[in-house]
């Protein structure tokens, strides 16, 4: 499939994003769930993919991320992996597979690296889950931490609000940022915080913070679905729509109807 020129088309590398942050290279990340997604996702040159438990909201149509499974987040995984020549692809650890205990999340990290292939996983929370993170990356996987708004925390929190914007809990944000980039993080996600805390965390840490509704990182990552404009309910102040797909689709299903309904569809060229 023909894409953007991207610089450097080998495949991407946890260490490789440590080194674009490091070169001020920007990294571009986007969620995919499915094969055919992820092949022209892949193609146009983003530098990860995220297997993101927001399949949840985006694929089953749940209010939550909290429903997947790990079964549900391999099969999601191993359809990406199959369409990704150059990405470094991410599959989050769903809610549950890794809190209960560090032996567990091992247990779980491994599964879901065997049978996905995947190239490394994500987690969500700092010093709460800190053990399990540890226990992960001694079993050579690599993590990328994720702090801010957490959504597999959503009933906790009871809002999708912006946060950290108190004190206490911006200093937390940082201190658990040190202790995940400390126990071997290869990457942080920072979700709807203040762009000025993401820009103190980028600053602070040598490993790539990638935003989402932070303001400007060492990257940005969105939901695929939402910037193309194919979940026209969705519209947060972070997010920008690259395309109106969900206009695009309307318009070319609305066309196919009237054609069969006409008998327009098939024509003479379109038989054996
Ligand atoms: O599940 C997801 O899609 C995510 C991103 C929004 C960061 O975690």
């Amino acid at each position: 499939m023909a894409g953007y020129l991207v610089e450097d088309a080998r495949k991407v590398t946890t260490h490789r994003l440590i080194e674009m942050k490091q070169q001020g290279k920007k990294i571009a990340m986007l969620t995919a769930y499915d094969y055919t997604m992820a092949r022209i996702i892949d193609a146009a040159g983003v530098d990860s993919i995220l297997i993101g438990d927001s399949a949840s909201n985006v694929m089953a149509g749940n209010f939550t991320t909290l429903p997947m499974t790990v079964d549900q987040m391999i099969y999601h995984a191993k359809s990406v992996v199959k369409a990704v020549k150059r990405a470094l692809v991410v599959c989050d650890m769903p809610f549950g597979s890794y809190q209960v205990s560090a032996t567990e999340a091992v247990t779980n990290a491994i599964r879901i690296m065997k049978e996905s292939h995947c190239d490394a996983l994500k987690l969500e929370g700092g010093e709460e889950i800190i053990d399990a993170v540890k226990a992960i990356l001694n079993a050579g996987i690599p993590v990328c931490g994720h702090l801010g708004l957490t959504p597999q925390s959503i009933n906790k929190f009871g809002t999708y609000a912006v946060r950290a914007k108190e004190e206490a809990e911006a200093e937390k944000l940082v201190r658990d940022a040190h202790l995940l980039q400390d126990a071997g993080c290869f990457a942080i996600v920072l979700e709807k915080i203040p762009a000025s805390l993401c820009k103190r965390v980028c600053e602070e840490l040598y490993i790539p913070v990638i935003g989402i509704g932070a303001g400007a990182s060492d990257g940005q990552v969105l939901v695929g679905q939402d910037m193309l404009g194919l979940n026209d309910g969705f519209k947060p102040k972070f997010l920008r729509h690259y395309a109106n797909l969900a206009e695009v689709v309307i318009d070319a299903v609305g066309q196919y109807v009237t054609d069969v309904k006409s008998g327009d569809f098939p024509n003479e060229n379109e038989c054996y």
